[in-house]
């Protein structure tokens, strides 16, 4: 029996969105302001605690976790943390139980994380978003990373930040957005990859259906 191919992204949506430049200086010249649930400060200091002084490895967006698995034993100095809102699939990540000791898992929102980080000054040396929701439709602009009021937060947490997806569009927006918001070199690959290295779930799922992936890095 053949792999179910993942489908193409689908968008009326063919280039750049074109309120995209207006929408990021509008929320870099602005503070996100929403209050942060007492759960998510109280996972926030268990990861604190186990972060301590040492240098960080995001993986934000983890998923099942695999690729934060990979980055723990890829960078044994540094603590890895893989972070999902899905309870569901961070369950699945803890299945084979043999987890390193730099490596933490937390449920919790990206929207309320990076703002604990932030104020806390961790030191972030890479920060990974493997294949965010690309949420399609031009009016979901503003789920996006790049068009959500948080990215400017993100883009402050430094560190070489590195974004793949298989939506070209959200890696030219994504690039732009970066561009507006910091004087950083930003630099946007066509990947090449090989289903046996690949690094997450969705990026084998991609590749077994041929999708083309891009990657965005910045040294922020
Ligand atoms: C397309 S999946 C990619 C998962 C994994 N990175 C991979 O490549 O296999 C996107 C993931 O982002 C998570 N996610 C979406 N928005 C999030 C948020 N605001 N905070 C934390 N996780 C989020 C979803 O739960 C989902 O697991």
């Amino acid at each position: 029996m053949g792999i179910a191919k993942s489908p193409l992204i689908v968008s009326s949506q063919t280039s750049p969105h074109k309120n995209l430049a207006k929408l990021v200086l509008k929320y870099q010249n602005s503070e996100f302001q929403d209050s942060i649930p007492m759960h998510a400060v109280n996972a926030f200091e268990i990861a604190n605690q186990f972060v301590s002084s040492d240098k960080v490895i995001l993986d934000s967006g983890c998923g099942t976790g695999e690729s934060s698995y990979r980055l723990a034993e890829k960078f044994p100095k540094n603590k890895v943390i893989g972070v999902d809102k899905s309870i569901e699939r961070l369950r699945r990540s803890h299945a084979n139980g043999d987890q390193p000791d730099n490596l933490l898992f937390m449920q919790t929102d990206c929207v309320h994380l990076w703002r604990l980080i932030k104020q806390a000054k961790w030191n972030i040396e890479r920060h990974y978003l493997f294949y965010p929701n690309p949420w399609p439709k031009p009016g979901h602009l503003q789920r996006r990373w790049h068009g959500h009021p948080i990215f400017p937060t993100m883009v402050s947490l430094g560190g070489l930040l590195i974004m793949r997806t298989n939506w070209k569009v959200y890696a030219q927006e994504f690039m732009q957005a970066l561009e507006l918001s910091c004087s950083k070199q930003v630099v946007a690959n066509e990947l090449e990859l090989d289903v046996d290295t690949a690094f997450t779930p969705f990026e084998r799922k991609y590749i077994q259906s041929e999708h083309q992936l891009y990657e965005v890095v910045s040294n922020l």
